[in-house]
C-alpha cells in the first residue's frame, strides 16, 4: 500500500505485513535516512490514521513502540516529536568503539594475559560459528527429546515456582547433585559423595575454577601435547607456565613430568579419551601419576568430557575412581549429551577443596541456573537420560561407520581414517602433499567445519592432519558431504 499523509511530512511507504510493523518501519526509515529531522513534531495519531487510511490503534502501537525505542519523545501537553539522538547513532557510536578495543586494547591497560585469548578467540572459535557440517565436539542434536525436555521444564518451573526466590547452595541443586552421584559412581566408577560435587556451566567454567582456586602467576601447569586449546589458553590468562606432555600409544608420558617437570602444581589431562587425538592412559601410567600427585601433593584436572560416547567396549574406570588420596579434581559435561547450548557440567572435587570451589563457584556467577538444573534432575531421575545416552551410542557408532565407508570410498587417496571405540570426531591423516591449511581452504569453500589438527598443537605438527566431527549429522548427510568434498578437493 502507497500512502502520501500531507504536504510537510515525507511521503511513507507501508510494507506488505502488520500495519502496524509497517508504520513503524515507515517512520524509523524517514527517521533514520533524515526526511523527519530531529525535534519534528509528529502529527497527532488520530491525525496520522486519518492521513494514513488506518486504524487509529496501528498508529497507537507504532509509535509506542519508536517512543519505547528512543525514536520518539513525548512534550507533557504538547505532543510527540522526533528525538535528538536516534538510538541507531548510539548503536553507531558503539560499534566504532568497539573495533576501537580490539585494534587498540594494548593502550588500554587491558590484562597482557587476555592476548592468548584474544587472538585464539578471532583466528578460531568465532569463525566455526557459521560453517554448515562436521562439527568438533557436537553430539547427537537431532536425537534429543526435545518435547519431553520441554515438559520437564514446565514441570520444574512449576514445582519450584516459590524457590526462585531464595538463596540457594552454590554448589547447585542438591537433588542433581545426588542423582549426577550415583549415575557417576555406577557407570564411570567414582569415588564420591554428593558433598563433593558442584555443578557449573560446562567443562570450561570447571577449569577456569580450578585455575581461579588454585594457581598463582608462574605457577606451572602440564598439559597434553597437542591438547585442548581452552585450556592452554585460560591457564595462560591466569599468568601460568605451561609445560607441554606429548602423548605416546601409552598416552601422556608421566614420566616427562616427573622427571623435568616436578615443580608443576597441576596436571590437566583427558585419560580416557586424549584429546584430540583419542587415545587412552594406561593403568601402568595412572597410577604413576596418582603416586606422584600423592607423595608430591599435586593436583591432577581430569576432563571426562567424551565419557558417554563409547562404543562396544566396557568404559574404562575414571582416575578419579582409582585415586586413594583425593588428588583428582574431575570434571563432566552435559553439553555434548544433551545440546551444545546446555550449559551444565558438574565437577567432582577432594573433600578438602569443596569450601575453596564453593567460593570460587560463588564469586564467579554465584550459582548456575536453579530452573535447569531440576529439569536435569527429573531427566536424570527418570530414566531418560540413560535411555538417551544408549540411544545415543547406537547412532554415534553408525555415523562413524558411515564417515570411515565414506572416506574410504571418495577421499581414500588423500585422506586415511581410523575407527575409534569412543568420541565423536575422527582423526583424518592427509596423505602425500597435502597441506592442512589447503585441505581446510576446501572445506571452507563447502562450509564444512573441519579443523587442522595444528589448532591443538602449542609446538609445530609433524604430520598433517584434520578433525572431523561426526556425532550431530545422519549417515546420509555425512556420505553426501564427503562426496561433495572429494570432488572439489580432485578438481
Ligand atoms: C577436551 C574438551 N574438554 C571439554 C569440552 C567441553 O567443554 P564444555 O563442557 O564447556 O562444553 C570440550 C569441548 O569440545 C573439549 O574438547
Amino acid at each position: 500500500m502507497v500512502t502520501s499523509i500531507s504536504a510537510s511530512f515525507p511521503h511513507l511507504i507501508l510494507p506488505k505485513g502488520q500495519i502496524k510493523d509497517g508504520l513503524y518501519s515507515a517512520l524509523r526509515d524517514a527517521i533514520l535516512d533524515g526526511r523527519l529531522k530531529a525535534s519534528t513534531k509528529l502529527p497527532s495519531s488520530r491525525a496520522l490514521a486519518e492521513m494514513m487510511s488506518i486504524s487509529r490503534n496501528s498508529v497507537l502501537a507504532a509509535i509506542e513502540r519508536l517512543l519505547d525505542e528512543g525514536y520518539l519523545f513525548t512534550k507533557p501537553s504538547s505532543g510527540t516529536y522526533v528525538a535528538e539522538v536516534v538510538p541507531d547513532q548510539l548503536i553507531h557510536i558503539q560499534e566504532s568503539s568497539e573495533k576501537t578495543t580490539i585494534n587498540h586494547h594494548h593502550t588500554l591497560n587491558i590484562n597482557p594475559n587476555m592476548d592468548a585469548l584474544l587472538s585464539s578467540w578471532r583466528e578460531q572459535a568465532c569463525s566455526s560459528q557459521k560453517k554448515r557440517i562436521f562439527h568438533v565436539g557436537v553430539g547427537c542434536i537431532d536425537l534429543f527429546p526435545h518435547q519431553l525436555w520441554g515438559k520437564l521444564l514446565t514441570r520444574a518451573w512449576r514445582q519450584s515456582y516459590y524457590q526462585l526466590g531464595q538463596f540457594h547452595d552454590p554448589r547447585g541443586y542438591l537433588p542433581l547433585r545426588q542423582a549426577i552421584c550415583e549415575y557417576v559412581q555406577s557407570t564411570r566408577g567414582l569415588n564420591c559423595n554428593e558433598q563433593q560435587i558442584i555443578i557449573v556451566n560446562g567443562t570450561q567454567q570447571a577449569i577456569h575454577l580450578t585455575a581461579y582456586a588454585l594457581l598463582q602467576a608462574n605457577d606451572e601447569v602440564c598439559l597434553d601435547e597437542p591438547g585442548y586449546d581452552a585450556a592452554f589458553n585460560i591457564f595462560r590468562s591466569f599468568g601460568a607456565q605451561v609445560n607441554l606432555i606429548e602423548s605416546d600409544e601409552e598416552g601422556m608420558q608421566i614420566s616427562k613430568i616427573t622427571d623435568h617437570y616436578s615443580k608443576s602444581k597441576l596436571v590437566y589431562t583427558a585419560p580416557s579419551h586424549q584429546f584430540p587425538l583419542g587415545g587412552t592412559l594406561s593403568l601402568a601410567r595412572r597410577f604413576a601419576l596418582l603416586d606422584w600427585a600423592n607423595s608430591q601433593e599435586k593436583w591432577i584436572f581430569e576432563d571426562d568430557y567424551n565419557s558417554e560416547f563409547r562404543y562396544g567396549t566396557h568404559p574404562i574406570q575414571a582416575l578419579q575412581g582409582l585415586d586413594q588420596q583425593q588428588r583428582v579434581i574431575y570434571s563432566g559435561t552435559f553439553t555434548k549429551m544433551m545440546f551444545p547450548e546446555f550449559r551444565l557440567g558438574f565437577m567432582v572435587v577432594p573433600e578438602a577443596l569443596i569450601e575453596t570451589f564453593s567460593t570460587a563457584k560463588y564469586y564467579t556467577d554465584v550459582r548456575s541456573s536453579y530452573l535447569e538444573q531440576v529439569a536435569l534432575a527429573l531427566f536424570i531421575q527418570q530414566g531418560h537420560y540413560a535411555r538417551h545416552v544408549r540411544k545415543v551410542r547406537k547412532a554415534c557408532y553408525e555415523r562413524q561407520q558411515a564417515l570411515i565407508q565414506a572416506i574410504n570410498e571418495h577421499l581414500s587417496d588423500i585422506v586415511e581414517v581410523q575407527p575409534t571405540d569412543s568420541g565423536i570426531h575422527l582423526i583424518g591423516w592427509l596423505k602425500g602433499t597435502w597441506s592442512e591449511q589447503d585441505f581446510i581452504n576446501h572445506c571452507s569453500a563447502l562450509d564444512l567445519a573441519i579443523q587442522p589438527l595444528s589448532r591443538y598443537c602449542q609446538i609445530t605438527t609433524k604430520k598433517a592432519a584434520v578433525l572431523i566431527g561426526y556425532a550431530a549429522h545422519q549417515p546420509k548427510e555425512i556420505i553426501e558431504n564427503i562426496k561433495e568434498l572429494a570432488l572439489i578437493l580432485k578438481k
